[in-house]
């Protein structure tokens, strides 16, 4: 089983922020999920580095493109250790080797008879760096994400012939329904297709900014058929993960992985760039002969006052704020927690700290510091081995596969609450059983290893089911139980055997600074 997951890669005209990091987390998730599953696991992420966009931003600053794309780019490589994403390569579509893929599958395009030469007229927008129809700019013809004021373009390009794959595309909306999802985006994508489906420029006469076009090199290709192609390429010179045989080379190598793990399993975005992964990709990906990936998860915004949070609009909640307070795993955790993945949400300082008192220090972490406190002060720190509590068992039944399957259709808020659901479950067994009455009386010991060694397993479980979300502390957590067994197998009630639980620092502080604080001196 081999399971491939991408986020966008992220223009570098601008720094990371939240937005970015939302869908790196998400795809992260993902891919630490199937991991435990035992599967050969390829997560991507990277950056978009040509095109107007970034073009545009250098020439700002006064300085060349390919060197604000060395130091932004850098920054978003920073960005995901940061937020403990384990991504397993991180493409740059500066790359020699994207380059090349990108020149050889669009040749073949050509060839396969799906490029012909035209004049391009119409509004563009280049922060988008998307043509828009008469229908699709706002008014005073402005972008509608953007805001800004259009230019009307006129331009001789070679085009893709995209209306060419008209009924191909239905056919596949029609045979594949989980080729987008949620459903609102897969109806959004169909009624595009079904709208009628226009040719589109591949190439730019005017930018030099990009990668050359093999056939006519007074030309570049459009950056958005340079950038979806970055899915494709890496497979071939990303070196390999640990403990996959790339087809012929080995890690550091650049094998060719693309047996292994193409097609994607999923593309992870965000709505506003559905279009060109939903209907555009898979028509170059026919055009090209190469299979279609199996599906795109088309996640809301992050909203802050109401307004999809982006640098242009300036107003950017920081990650780095939050994590250098809080850490990355109380970041994770808020955003797939208190957004449900696949619809907007708005997001502020204040609902994060909520949710991380409430839940992570008073749930999940008081559960922690309960149980391991109760088995250090009863029983030395040793767990007892025998029966689990069947009612409390029972309330466990089959769920790591119901995690499973939510993971599997991308569904991580659902997932979630499914393993927080018994975190709760775990905390009102505390109180139902009451252990430090039973303590009390010699004669009820039986009872009190039972219920500690049902507490200390149903503790694992969760923790082991968490660790997607909360990798740092379910690692540390899983370290004091002595079980760092990781596999969805052993996330079963009773799979395990704690033998010692060893004491642990409080897994989410609750004396820290507000986020919006300045940092103390
Ligand atoms: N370079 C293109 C993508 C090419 S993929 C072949 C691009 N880059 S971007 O830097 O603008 O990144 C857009 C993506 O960043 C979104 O699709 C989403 O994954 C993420 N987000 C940016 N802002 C976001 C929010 N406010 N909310 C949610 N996701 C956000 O488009």
């Amino acid at each position: 089983m081999s399971f491939y997951v991408t986020t966008p890669i992220y223009y570098v005209n601008a720094a990371p922020h939240l937005g970015h990091a939302y869908t790196t987390i998400a795809a992260d998730v993902m891919a630490r999920h199937h991991r435990q599953r035992g599967e050969e696991v390829f997560f991507l992420t990277g950056t978009d580095e040509h095109g107007e966009p970034v073009a545009d931003a250098a020439h700002a600053l006064g300085i060349e493109p390919q060197e604000l794309a060395d130091r932004n780019a850098e920054r978003f490589k920073a960005l995901a250790p940061q937020l403990s994403a384990t991504n397993d390569f991180f493409i740059r579509t500066t790359d020699p080797q994207h380059e090349a893929v990108v020149q050889e599958v669009l040749s073949r395009v050509r060839e396969n008879g799906f490029v012909y030469m035209g004049t391009y007229e119409g509004w563009y927008c280049p922060r988008c760096a998307d043509f828009k129809a008469d229908n699709e700019v706002d008014e005073g013809n402005r972008c509608p994400i953007h805001h800004i004021k259009l230019t009307r373009e006129q331009e001789d390009n070679y085009f893709f012939k995209l209306s060419a794959f008209q009924d191909r595309l239905e056919a596949l909306y029609a045979e594949r329904e989980d080729f987008v999802a949620p459903r609102t985006r897969y109806n959004e994508a169909l009624s595009f297709i079904r709208s009628g489906l226009r040719d589109v420029p591949l190439t730019r006469h005017k930018l030099t900014w990009g990668v050359k076009v093999p056939w006519d090199p007074e030309h570049v290709f459009y950056v958005w058929f340079d950038a979806l192609l970055n899915y494709y390429s890496a497979l071939s010179y990303a070196p390999a993960p640990g403990g996959v045989a790339g087809a012929g080379g080995e890690a550091g190598a650049g094998g060719d992985l693309t047996d292994v793990f193409w097609p994607a399993s999923y593309h992870v975005i965000a709505k506003d760039i559905l279009r060109f992964h939903t209907v555009y990709w898979p028509a170059l990906l026919m055009a090209a002969e190469i299979e279609l990936p199996e599906h795109v998860f088309v996640h809301g915004y992050l909203l802050m006052e109401g307004e999809k949070m982006s640098k242009s609009l300036g107003n950017v909640l920081d990650p780095f704020a939050v994590i250098e307070r809080f850490g990355a795993d109380a970041l994770r955790f808020y955003l797939l927690r208190d957004v449900q993945f696949g619809q907007d949400g708005s997001v502020s300082t204040s609902s994060f700290e909520l949710r991380y008192e409430s839940e992570l220090a008073n749930e999940l972490g008081n559960l922690a510091s309960r149980t391991i406190g109760m088995l250090s002060r009863y029983r030395d720190g040793a767990v007892s081995r025998g029966d689990l509590d069947p009612a409390l068992a029972a309330d466990f039944d089959g769920l790591a596969e119901r995690v499973a399957a939510h993971v599997d259709r991308a569904e991580l808020t659902l997932a979630l609450d499914e393993i927080w659901q018994r975190v709760r479950r775990l905390n009102r067994y505390v109180e139902e059983q009451a252990p430090w009455v039973l303590a009390k009386d010699e004669a009820r010991a039986e009872e009190l290893d039972r219920v500690l060694r049902s507490l200390a397993e149903g503790l694992r479980s969760v923790t082991v089911l968490l660790w997607p979300y909360l990798p740092s502390s379910a690692e540390r957590l899983l370290g004091a139980l002595g079980a760092p067994e990781l596999t969805l197998a052993g996330a079963e009630l009773g799979a395990g055997t704690i033998e010692h639980v060893e004491p642990l620092d409080s897994l989410f502080p609750k004396d820290l600074q507000p986020v919006d604080s300045p940092p103390a001196q």
